[in-house]
């Protein structure tokens, strides 16, 4: 196969131990062995993959990187019978990005057996607008509509500004449920409030329900995207039979527990963990997302960079300086 050129953001870690980024030339002849060489026109910016640009070690042992653990693009060349060269396709989580060169590269070659051929109903672009942030909020409200969700339920939504906060809002208000979402450390009311929530409530100091195991029941279920005590209080505040995802720990991966939630309510909490998504199910989300949970505004949670401006980009989810989802358009 031919091999080309392309331009790929690349993490590189110096002597000293720091870790710079910078936009780089490179070949596709130095990509991991896979089925199948896409063409990446459009990746998303995550929390994981700041984690990585970062020089985490928990998400990217081996450095230099290319991060992105989102691409869309067309197939370019494939041994795989399942895939032809023009098909359009999304490939997320695995080891995308994470120690495999990911999507913040013009092209990625992967195993067959981590595409998802792009539904239709959804463009390239719009599937990177949800992304692994859309995947990941689709699938914590598929475990919840499987458990049992009544018509009109409501819901908490934890962290309601950031990427898998803001899906779980628009998919849930979008298919009529009563959503209320906790902030994360700054005021984006008025940003949750128009993907349909109907209130959004700061993190309850712990300090006000210190020494109670339980609190008035409020929801039907909930979605955690932070951990720490936004997890804590949607334990004790689900009302009975309920159910809770966890998929994040944007505020602390530490939750203070008792039994009482479990065994004074029967509340179930469910993990999600997107990398290790069965195809079955990922398939089943994107389906979804392509379908009855593409809410209307899905344009207006979304800013598009070109990969020049990845790195400032990456720097304000840093910061925490941003809000909703980062697309990359990798076309030039
Ligand atoms: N399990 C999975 O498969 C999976 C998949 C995707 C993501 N995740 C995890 O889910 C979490 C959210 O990911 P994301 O992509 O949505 O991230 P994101 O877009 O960066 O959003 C982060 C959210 O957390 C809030 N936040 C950040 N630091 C906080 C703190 N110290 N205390 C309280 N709130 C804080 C932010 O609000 P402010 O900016 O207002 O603070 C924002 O609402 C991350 O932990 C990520 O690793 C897990």
């Amino acid at each position: 196969m031919e091999t080309k050129n392309y331009r790929s953001l690349v993490v590189r870690e110096s002597e000293d131990k720091k870790f710079t980024s910078a936009i780089e030339e490179l070949s596709t002849q130095n990509l991991p062995a896979g089925d199948v060489l896409v063409r990446v026109l459009y990746s998303s910016l995550n929390y994981k993959d700041m984690l990585s640009a970062s020089g985490n070690r928990g998400v990217t042992r081996k450095y230099p990187h290319t991060p992105g653990i989102d691409a869309a693009g067309v197939v370019e060349a494939s041994s795989s019978a399942d895939f032809k060269p023009g098909e359009e396709v999304i490939v997320t989580s695995y080891d995308l990005g994470m120690n495999t060169s990911g999507g913040l590269g013009q092209y990625i070659q992967v195993p067959a057996s981590w595409i998802v051929k792009k539904p239709a109903g959804l463009s390239l672009r719009e599937s990177m607008i949800f992304g692994t942030a859309g995947l990941t909020a689709a699938l914590s409200i598929l475990k919840l509509a499987d458990h049992g969700l009544p018509k009109g339920a409501e819901i908490l939504v934890t962290g309601g500004s950031g990427g898998v906060g803001s899906s779980a809002v628009s998919i849930l208000s979008h298919a009529g449920y009563k959503v209320t979402a906790i902030n994360g450390i700054y005021d984006e009311s008025a940003f949750i409030k128009s993907m349909g929530a109907a209130d959004v409530i700061d993190i309850p100091d712990p300090a006000e329900s210190a020494g109670k195991p339980l609190l008035k029941d409020r929801w039907d279920a909930a979605v955690d995207t932070l951990g720490g005590n936004p997890l804590t209080f949607a334990l004790r505040s689900v009302k009975a039979n309920g159910a809770i995802t966890c998929c994040g720990n944007a505020a602390s991966a530490d939750i203070s527990l008792t039994v009482y939630p479990f065994i004074l309510r029967g509340i179930t909490l469910y993990g999600i963990d997107s990398q290790n998504c069965p195809m079955k199910t990922r398939v089943r989300a994107w389906e979804l997302l392509a379908g009855s949970w593409k809410y209307p505004w899905l344009e207006s949670i979304s800013t598009e960079v070109g990969l020049d401006n990845v790195i400032p980009s990456i720097e304000k989810i840093k910061a925490g300086k941003h809000r909703g989802r980062i697309i990359v358009n990798m076309k030039d």
